[in-house]
């Protein structure tokens, strides 16, 4: 069922109007695994050519999408989640060796996206329109009134990263096309072979002709071209802020909705539960390598508490598992996706040093693998406290008082989610409230879960807001019809 993927030698296609079709330029990138460097498979490297007829086909395939009932497309999701389940052993497999997340994690990213798709579906299914009499507004009468329903946007770029590969590109596609618009993925590169497994899924499931298609090559030599193509209707990315910022400069009057880079605060106050921040903050900081939007990436802490809570976490970062997926089912930290993202932790923890921070525990690289480090007396000079390592790396910052913690949490350029650690709910709120950040969580590591909550990053963390229900709105728009009585 997936041979079709790939030839012979390891060349995988695209989905191009149902087909898997392989490149006209035979211009391909390898893909090698983080884990050993074994040769994965290698991916087109599309041309403009290409990606013009991708574009078309999705355009033309919207059309006769659309008007297809939601139970129609609801029903092809459903069959999408039953069988990314059937074949969770062989996509985790894969999603293990091509971005190194050990295999629990993998499998719990593949169920956790079945349960996205077909929740998809069940909100698809109720979304519904409004009608708003006219004489509610000075002046009218009760002969107007608008009819307003939800009209799909047309063709969705999808641009996935690669550190959920299967996730985050389902959590497009599936709310893209519940509400009838066609969708173009682009998956990261480090990536693609899962992001193309998930396609063939989505294909076998059902999805006609040309309503999903993938377009692979590198961000950095077809992402212009692709994000600014006559045929995009709306873009959804998540992936740096560096990358996000380029396509909303580059982009014109096409939405855009955008998950980007993270500088997580952890604030805690004198009053909490240090065994359970503890293991929150552990657990949230540390998990595949640190490498999400969502991780703790500082501790910001009262003085008072400082030493305890340094103490708990020193001894619970030691009971972390930490080694190669390929060699231990369940790890928390495992090789970084590149030597370059190893090389800037490493550059990130050699300023801390310099500048005079004190290890608490790890510093250690093997390869890519780095091992789970914490750094007390962190200061606001120091890189690590700003910079976003995407690495098992975190900062303690000792702050003197609630002010001084909520100041140092909004110097960031960041506004993903912070946390606030406290058993004073009068304390939690206020905090809360002066957070610039997309998501609080009171007593609690920062995640992007359960996919129907709202999720999203504000100052450079982002623009718009994920979740089932809020991204299918965000890939829809009103469509008003006025009914004009002439009694
Ligand atoms: P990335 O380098 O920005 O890549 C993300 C995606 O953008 C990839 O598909 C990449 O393709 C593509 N891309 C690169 N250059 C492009 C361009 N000029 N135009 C269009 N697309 C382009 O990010 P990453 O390394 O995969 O992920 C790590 C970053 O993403 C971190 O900063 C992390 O915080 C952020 N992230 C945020 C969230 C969130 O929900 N807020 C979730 C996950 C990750 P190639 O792979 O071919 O370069
Ligand atoms: O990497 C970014 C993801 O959106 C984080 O999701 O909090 O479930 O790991 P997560």
């Amino acid at each position: 069922m997936f041979g079709v993927l790939k030839d012979s030698d390891k060349r995988f296609k695209n989905l191009l109007n149902g087909d898997w079709v392989g490149s006209e330029s035979n211009q391909f990138i390898d893909i090698y695994s983080p884990l050993d460097q074994s040769l994965l498979g290698s991916v087109p490297a599309m041309t403009k050519n290409e990606v013009d007829i991708t574009m078309a086909t999705a355009k033309r395939a919207q059309k006769q999408w659309k008007l297809k009932t939601v139970n129609e497309r609801a029903d092809i999701l459903y069959k999408a989640a039953d069988l990314l389940l059937e074949h969770i052993q062989e996509l985790a497999h894969l999603m293990m060796l091509e971005i190194g997340k050990d295999m629990k994690s993998s499998r719990s990213e593949v169920s956790r996206t079945a349960d996205f798709i077909r929740f998809t579906a069940d909100s698809g299914k109720n979304v519904s329109g409004e009608s708003i009499p006219g004489d509610s507004f000075p002046g009218f009468k009760n002969n107007k009134v608008s009819v307003v329903k939800r009209e799909p946007l047309g063709v969705v770029l999808a641009i996935s990263p690669f550190n959920y590969p299967v996730n985050l590109a389902a959590s497009k596609i599936a709310p893209a096309l519940i509400i009838g618009n066609s969708v173009v993925l682009k998956p990261a590169t480090q990536g693609s072979l899962s992001g193309l497994y998930l396609a063939r899924i989505f294909q076998l499931a059902g999805v006609p002709l040309g309503v999903l298609n993938t377009v692979t090559g590198k961000g950095s030599e077809i992402g212009d071209y692709i994000t600014t193509h006559k045929d995009v209707d709306f873009i959804n990315f998540t992936g740096s802020t560096e990358v996000g910022r380029r396509i909303s400069k580059l982009t014109s009057m096409v939405p855009l909705l955008m998950e980007l880079g993270g500088k997580d605060a952890a604030i805690v106050l004198e009053d909490a539960d240090l065994e359970m921040t503890a293991s929150q903050i552990v657990a949230g900081a540390f998990s595949y390598s640190g490498q999400r939007c969502t991780a703790v990436k500082r501790i910001i802490v009262m003085e008072s508490v400082a030493d305890e809570l340094v103490q708990r976490l020193e001894e619970k970062i030691g009971q972390l598992k930490v080694g190669n997926p390929l060699e231990h089912e369940s790890l928390d930290v495992v090789p970084l996706i590149s030597t370059k993202a190893a090389d800037f932790v490493s550059e990130l923890m050699e300023d801390a040093v310099e500048k005079g921070a004190e290890l608490v525990t790890g510093g250690h690289r093997t390869g890519n693998l780095i091992e789970p480090t914490l750094f007390d007396y962190v200061t606001t000079h120091m890189r690590l406290a700003w910079e976003e390592p995407f690495g098992p790396v975190v900062p303690v910052i000792r702050v003197k008082s609630k002010e001084e913690a909520i100041e140092i949490a909004n110097e960031s350029e960041y506004g993903l989610q912070s946390s606030v650690f406290t058993q004073n709910i009068e304390d939690a709120f206020y905090i809360a409230d002066q957070l610039e950040v997309g998501t609080v969580q009171v007593n609690n590591k920062t995640e992007r879960g359960p996919d129907h909550f709202p999720f999203l990053g504000v100052k450079s963390s982002g623009m718009g807001t994920q979740g089932i229900r809020y991204s299918i709105e965000s890939m829809s728009r009103p469509k008003a019809t006025i009914i004009n009585l002439h009694r």
